[in-house]
């Protein structure tokens, strides 16, 4: 390791791995209060499926995930990243914890994130949309950083939360992508890379034509 910057040279991440898990035994990233971060933020995400779907007679969200991220892809990250390999290191990764909210349509995407930046009890702290913009390899979502309070009374404590929001086409592109080739080296990798990109484009083109058709069906109903 560098000591000056504790910036980790390659081939360190055994170190970094015994620094991450002292400091996930430490007053951070313990599991109980990751775990209620992850509960809060999806009894949200529920509850704001629930009322949408209330009010427009139909379901708006097809799946909520969670998880914590693995202490091994931590690692790997603040390598990649060149992150410190300390404490103020691991809190820079704002994917410590994640949930996924896989909705019907793009406007329902659009509308659960409305929903969850009003929630008084939760702060928002970035926002990227991959749907507007989405990445040079094709890939699309909704990404907010939130913040969640733990803990309750004066132990209250607030943990980041990087929710994703994506359409149920969005997030097939998506979890397809990240088994074949997201992070991975493979030879030949332009035409691939191509080849994926051109599959986004139909995956966004589904999902524009996907809500035409519901838009029709819905004037049809009235
Ligand atoms: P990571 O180090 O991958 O977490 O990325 P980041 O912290 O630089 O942020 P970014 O917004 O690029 O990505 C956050 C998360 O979005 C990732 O951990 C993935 O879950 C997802 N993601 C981002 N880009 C891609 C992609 O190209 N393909 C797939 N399948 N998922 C992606
Ligand atoms: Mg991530």
């Amino acid at each position: 390791m560098n000591e000056e910057n504790g910036i980790l040279c390659p081939g360190e991440e055994k170190n970094v791995e015994k620094n991450v898990i002292e400091a996930l035994m430490g007053d951070y990233i313990y599991k109980k209060n990751s775990w209620k971060a992850i509960e809060f933020t999806e009894e949200c995400i529920g509850e704001i499926g629930m009322c949408l779907a209330g009010e427009k007679n139909r379901k708006v969200i097809n799946q909520v995930t969670s998880r914590v991220k693995s202490t091994e892809s931590i690692c790997k990250k603040m390598r990649r990243k060149s992150y410190p390999a300390d404490k103020a290191g691991i809190l820079r990764c704002n994917d410590l914890l994640g949930v996924r909210t896989v909705c019907l349509f793009i406007d329902d995407v659009y509308e659960v994130a409305e929903c969850l930046k009003k929630q008084k009890d939760i702060r928002i702290l970035k926002e990227k949309d991959y749907i507007k913009k989405p990445k040079s390899n094709g890939y699309m979502s909704l990404h907010l950083i939130i913040e969640v309070p733990v803990g309750g009374g004066k132990e209250n404590q607030w943990r980041k939360v990087e929710v994703q929001l994506r359409t149920v086409a969005m997030d097939f592109w998506s979890v397809l992508d990240h088994q074949l080739v997201y992070k991975k080296e493979i030879s030949g990798a332009e035409s691939i890379g191509k080849e994926l990109k051109e599959y986004a484009a139909t995956i966004a083109e589904l999902d524009k034509n996907m809500l035409g058709l519901r838009k029709k069906i819905e004037q049809l109903n009235v």
